[in-house]
């Protein structure tokens, strides 16, 4: 069979309309006509997503669309040559995280059949997971969270038909399974906790002798309201201030955030003879991430929260986390008002010691809507939570993602 091959990078990339891509990919011109022979001219082939699936159990809901859309890949060898392209470059990760946020990716023209479009980025990922098994495996990952971690993928293809009724994979998808592929997360029953290098959360969390904890911001400009300063509805700059955190050797000074998650105008002082610092922005933490699907009940995130303690303190002693935390819209105190206080999610929320953070103000619409809906008065009320956020979002508010933090 003659292999429909292009010659360089730049080709391919000119074939496929893609107007900007980084340097260092040209460098895979050898590399990827030889990977292009290797497979025959056909990436994916059917048998090796079939031999994938059945190792890793995969695609338990989806098998069918994802046999049939590299199926449909096989009249697309340019596609297939992109992912190839991306397969290669994904392998330096630093470099490939400092490109993913400006990647271009193909996609289908007005009548064009949308399936191959849909996959490719999906198909790009397949290749990583032998390695990323193997790692989990050497770890000592018990074989349920294995299996469990593996179901990523195609929960991201139910993310995006939730979007768009089809089957498939974006850009967000593919650059949260970059965390996958450095095996830096793990499926913890109804949690996935991320084993995040740095918190980065503006603030620093202090304890004294009798074990309360108080939060002080730092780094960032805050609103005179308390929120940070310029993300929705809180932009105006007047009466703003900076948070600064002042350590001397007798006191930590700052701007200590209240119970309501917002930071308060006022500075106050804390004897370093009483305080000490439980966590800083530098310090390695769990991030909480919550996947759609069964209730959030409180039961099964205990469990969570205490077997990935447990789980990742044995298969990865060397990631001393300090602490749990979540940026999520799921933090917002707002969504206390809006739902009894004993619902899932305000039992959720409760946990946690908020503090604000840089906030689109759009997580409710992406993770509640879904992004269907153009304008706010189509979005549906089918929920109480829906309604209520409809509500709000019609009346110029919004609600925020900001973070929460806690100790185990
Ligand atoms: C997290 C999640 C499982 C919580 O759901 P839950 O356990 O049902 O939460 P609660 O019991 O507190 O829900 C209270 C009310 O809000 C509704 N509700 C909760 N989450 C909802 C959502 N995402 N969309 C629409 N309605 C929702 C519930 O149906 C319930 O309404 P009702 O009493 O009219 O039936 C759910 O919101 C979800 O699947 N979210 C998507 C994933 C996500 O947001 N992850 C965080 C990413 S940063």
């Amino acid at each position: 069979m003659a292999i429909n091959m292009v010659n360089s990078v730049e080709e391919l990339m000119k074939k496929l309309k893609i107007s900007g891509y980084p340097d260092r990919w040209n460098l895979f011109n050898e590399r990827l006509k030889e990977s292009f022979v290797g497979y025959g001219g056909i990436y994916p082939g059917r048998e090796y997503i079939l031999e994938l699936h059945e190792k890793y159990r995969l695609f338990d809901n989806t098998l069918d669309e994802v046999l049939d859309a590299a199926e449909k890949l096989k009249s697309f060898p340019e596609l297939m040559q992109y992912i190839l392209l991306l397969d290669l470059a994904m392998e330096d990760r630093e470099s490939f995280k400092r490109e993913i946020g400006a990647l271009e990716v193909p996609s289908f023209s007005p009548g064009e059949d949308p399936a191959p479009y849909d996959f490719a980025l999906l198909f790009t990922l397949l290749s990583k997971i032998p390695r990323i098994d193997s790692v989990l495996k050497e770890r000592g990952v018990p074989t349920d969270i294995r299996f469990a971690t593996h179901t990523a993928y195609e929960e991201c293809l139910k993310g995006y038909k939730r979007k768009t009724d089809r089957y498939g994979f974006d850009k967000r998808y593919f650059n949260w399974i970059q965390r996958y592929i450095d095996v830096t997360i793990l499926r913890v029953g109804r949690l996935n906790i991320e084993m995040r290098s740095m918190f980065k959360g503006p603030v620093y969390v202090l304890e004294n002798q009798k074990g309360e904890r108080l939060m002080m911001m730092t780094g960032v400009r805050l609103h005179r309201d308390g929120m940070v300063l310029g993300i929705p509805g809180y932009e105006d700059d007047e009466g703003s201030f900076d948070a600064s955190f002042v350590q001397t050797e007798e006191y930590f000074e700052g701007h200590l955030v209240g119970k309501n998650g917002r930071a308060l105008k006022e500075r106050t002082k804390l004897p370093v003879s009483d305080w000490r610092i439980v966590l800083s922005p530098e310090d390695p933490v769990l991030s909480v991430h919550i996947p759609a699907g069964e209730k959030l009940t409180p039961e099964l995130c205990e469990e969570s929260y205490k077997r990935s303690a447990e789980v990742i303190s044995k298969c990865f002693p060397e990631f001393r986390f300090k602490a749990f935390v979540c940026f999520s819209w799921l933090m917002d105190p707002q969504l206390a008002d809006m739902l009894p206080p004993d619902s899932n999610i305000v039992t959720f929320q409760n946990k946690y010691m908020r503090f604000p953070t840089y906030s689109s103000g759009r997580g409710a619409i992406t993770f509640v809507f879904f992004d269907r809906y153009e304008r706010l008065e189509d979005l549906p009320e089918r929920t109480t939570l829906e309604r209520s956020i409809k509500r709000h979002y019609l009346s110029g508010k919004y609600i925020y993602e900001p973070g929460g933090v806690f100790f185990i």
